[in-house]
């Protein structure tokens, strides 16, 4: 029995093969100047490199900067307990992954901060309208994720930046799911703070993700963590510059190279590729005729197809999983899949969904064999 990745959603895999040569290539390198030698520093080396591709990648502009982490985990915790403060007030959604909840509860417990969490819709979409509802003159940020990952939601960020801009409140997006997968329009999100991962939709390694920030914001951002940057060791707590401020220790520039080849990789092979949608959708819609199987997904303007989220009457979601990889060696996510808020919307709550999430090294063999397996698990059920 093969493997059928439908996991993508998770990590991306396969990696591209550029990906792998370029982070062996960097890992078997002489280290890059900013890895603290003697050796001179041209402006070329493959940190700064990586941090030019990306950058013109988002598109940032003039107005923003890009900050490189170990992934959406580490940018998440370093903006929100960077920007929110004691007694601050936040509004989030019940659509968020642990990442956004957690730091967050944590400055609850901490700081004080108080913690308001906006309704979800059937299919985990967040109304605008709720938003407006909810600011207080206190409120610091609203905290929203761009596509959901249970259900591959896309939120309307557009309406939303127009409501914290006019209400003066910081937007901070998590944009791991978003980022390779669905346009990313910074600029016309108009938003404080976009984070993302590398090996997701960017087809990066794992370990790897950053921030784009405003540079208005920078100042106000206090660091995550603390250490060395190479130079100014004199300085007792973190140095002004940027991104050295937020960018201490030993960068993994093997990682950085290698998200750099993925994100060649999508420019040069994919940009306007329409196939994971597709199969996506072609998923979603054979199986939604399947007796007892319910299909969580809102309109397809509102819907990353990446993402196919089910339930099945009467099954737990984990022994569909678990019957999917025994049976068929379909390799897929189940359960809350760490956003523990959003089940109670979207009719999940007695153990989650399964999500298969397909993508761009899969065929159209590979989603009309999962649509069979399912098949095959439906009749278990009756
Ligand atoms: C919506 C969302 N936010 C944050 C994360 C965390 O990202 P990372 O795995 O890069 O830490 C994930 C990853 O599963 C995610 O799906």
């Amino acid at each position: 029995m093969g493997i059928i990745y439908l996991n993508n959603a998770a990590t991306s895999h396969p990696k591209p093969e550029k990906v792998s040569e370029a982070t062996l290539n960097a890992l078997q390198s002489i280290p890059p100047a900013e890895l603290r030698s003697n050796l001179s520093d041209n402006g070329t080396d493959l940190l700064h490199r990586a941090r030019c591709t990306i950058s013109d990648f988002f598109n940032l502009g003039d107005q923003c900067s890009l900050i490189f982490t170990s992934g959406g985990t580490e940018s998440l915790n370093l903006i929100i307990r960077g920007t929110i403060q004691e007694n601050d007030h936040v509004i989030t959604t019940a659509a968020e992954h642990n990442a956004v909840l957690r730091p967050l509860n944590w400055l609850k417990a901490k700081k004080g901060i108080e913690i308001t969490t906006l309704p979800v819709s059937e299919f985990g979409w967040v109304d605008p309208q709720s938003l407006k509802d909810a600011i207080r003159p206190e409120t610091k940020a609203f905290i929203i994720g761009h596509v959901s990952n249970v259900t591959g939601t896309i939120q309307d960020l557009f309406s939303i930046s127009l409501i914290c801009q006019e209400n003066g409140i910081l937007l901070l997006i998590d944009g791991c799911q978003g980022s390779g997968n669905v346009n990313v329009n910074f600029r016309e999100f108009g938003c404080a703070a976009y984070v993302f991962t590398g090996h997701k939709g960017l087809m990066g390694p794992p370990g790897t993700g950053g921030i784009i920030i405003k540079n208005s914001l920078i100042n106000d951002t206090s660091p995550l963590h603390f250490g060395g940057v190479g130079y100014a060791a004199e300085k007792p707590l973190f140095v002004d510059d940027f991104p050295a401020k937020f960018e201490v220790g030993t960068q993994n520039y093997p990682g950085f190279a290698g998200l750099e080849a993925g994100i060649e990789w999508l420019q040069e092979t994919d940009t306007n590729d329409s196939k994971v949608p597709e199969m996506g959708t072609e998923l979603a819609e054979a199986i939604s005729e399947l007796p007892g199987l319910r299909v969580i997904k809102g309109n397809s303007k509102a819907w990353f197809p990446g993402i196919v989220s089910f339930t099945i009457q009467g099954l737990d979601s984990q022994e569909i999983a678990g019957f999917l990889s025994e049976e068929h060696g379909i390799i897929c996510r189940s359960g809350y899949c760490c956003a523990p808020l959003i089940h109670k919307y979207i009719g999940s709550q007695d153990s989650g969904v399964v999500r298969l999430s397909p993508g761009r090294f899969n065929t159209r063999d590979d989603i009309n064999l999962a649509i069979e397996a399912i098949r095959g698990v439906c009749k278990l059920a009756v």
